[in-house]
């Protein structure tokens, strides 16, 4: 079927903006909203007993299973390890006996995510994969899919098969928790609460729109751009930095914000904007006494943070962006709209083509 673009001027705007419905339908198939728990697709191992989980993906779809590594560890208590699908393949890394390995693609047709897939499967491992497209080959050789309802992507840069990737793996999370007796029912349904509001938080984001042109024009203008974080919102700062770079063409970094004083800080003036993404949570005094380092090197801050964290901030902050508070555990689904208005809108204002990057494809399937 031909899709347009509904009167969006571009797909990638049009897709950023069906965040709210397709987080909402793709919650709809996994978290059931009467008894707050959740209920994935039939798995066919034991997810109470994995010694391990080895999770492998390329691009945005790697920036999901980075997420994913933060929440398996701390709340489901269920040891991961993540590798770029290009490395894992050649990589010979052992997998241990009995163990399961993840793959994450919004096409399920990537050549180097199906060639770790084929390695994983020949150590052993029970396969799963996260696709948006439940008929591609990932698809069909794994044991058991969990789709992604996002719908057809057709902006090269991936924005909401990004967060329904995460939608899901945060549902594997619940659910690995559960089975391993990690999380009590009373964690799982508060959790499950946080999910289930992630669409009306969402939207609230997308009203914010025009306060993103702004800052966007200054960013375009910028040679140079840094995104920190830390915790399961320092994937969020690869994505914005990956995200930028993609579609505007400004180098871009993405840093944990404990590593800034190992190098990046030696980058800041004032020519530099450094977006920092801080919601309010266990690690927010850490990141802002990060953006004081910055604004003390006369850094120009844009801070993507909520009241409480505004609240706590250096008057120094040359922007502040008040995002509305979410429990921390889904933030980084939350945080992931605001970096992609930014990178649109500072794509917008450079002209360039946004839907289309050059030198990119959506979806590579050869080496
Ligand atoms: C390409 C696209 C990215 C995407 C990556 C992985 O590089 O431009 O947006 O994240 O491939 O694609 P997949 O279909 O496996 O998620």
């Amino acid at each position: 079927a031909l899709i347009g673009k509904g009167g969006y001027r571009h797909f990638m705007q049009k897709e950023i903006f069906e965040q709210p419905a397709v987080i909402g339908d793709t919650l709809t198939s996994y978290v059931d909203p009467l008894k707050r728990r959740v209920a994935l697709p039939e798995v066919s191992c034991d997810l109470g007993n994995l010694p391990r989980l080895t999770i492998s993906a390329c691009g945005t779809a790697y920036i999901a299973g980075l997420v994913a590594k933060y929440w398996l560890e701390q709340i489901a208590r269920q040891p991961v390890e993540i590798d770029v699908a290009s490395e894992l393949r050649y990589r010979e890394a052992p997998l241990p006996e009995g163990g399961a390995a993840l793959f994450i693609s919004q096409s399920g047709e990537t050549i180097d995510t199906l060639a770790a897939l084929r390695y994983a499967k020949a150590e052993g491992q029970h396969i799963l994969s996260v696709v948006n497209v439940p008929e591609s080959i990932i698809a069909r050789e794994s044991n058991a899919v969990l789709p992604t309802l996002a719908g057809p992507e057709i902006g090269v840069a991936s924005t909401k098969a990004f967060t329904t990737q995460l939608v899901v793996l945060a549902c594997l999370t619940l659910a690995i928790g559960r089975a391993k007796g990690s999380l009590t029912a009373n964690r799982e349904a508060a959790l499950s609460e946080a999910l289930l509001e992630v669409p009306q938080r969402a939207a609230e984001v997308l009203a914010m729109d025009a306060q993103f042109i702004g800052i966007a024009q200054e960013l375009a203008e910028a040679r140079d751009v840094l995104y920190m974080a830390r915790g399961s919102l320092y994937p969020l700062a690869l994505e914005g930095a990956l995200k930028l770079k993609e579609i505007s063409y400004i180098h871009a970094e993405g840093y944990a914000a404990g590593e800034l004083k190992h190098g990046p800080i030696a980058l800041i003036d004032d020519l530099v904007p450094v977006v920092v993404c801080a919601p309010s949570g266990p690690l927010l005094t850490k990141t802002l006494s990060n953006v004081e380092e910055v604004v003390a090197r006369g850094g120009r801050v844009i801070l993507l943070s909520d009241a409480e964290g505004l609240a706590q901030a250096s008057d120094g902050v040359a922007h502040r962006i008040e995002l509305p508070k979410v429990d921390p555990f889904v933030a980084p689904i939350l945080y992931a709209l605001p970096v992609q208005l930014l990178a649109y809108h500072t794509a917008v204002a450079k002209g360039t083509d946004v839907d289309q990057p050059r030198n990119l494809a959506k979806s590579v399937t050869v080496e």
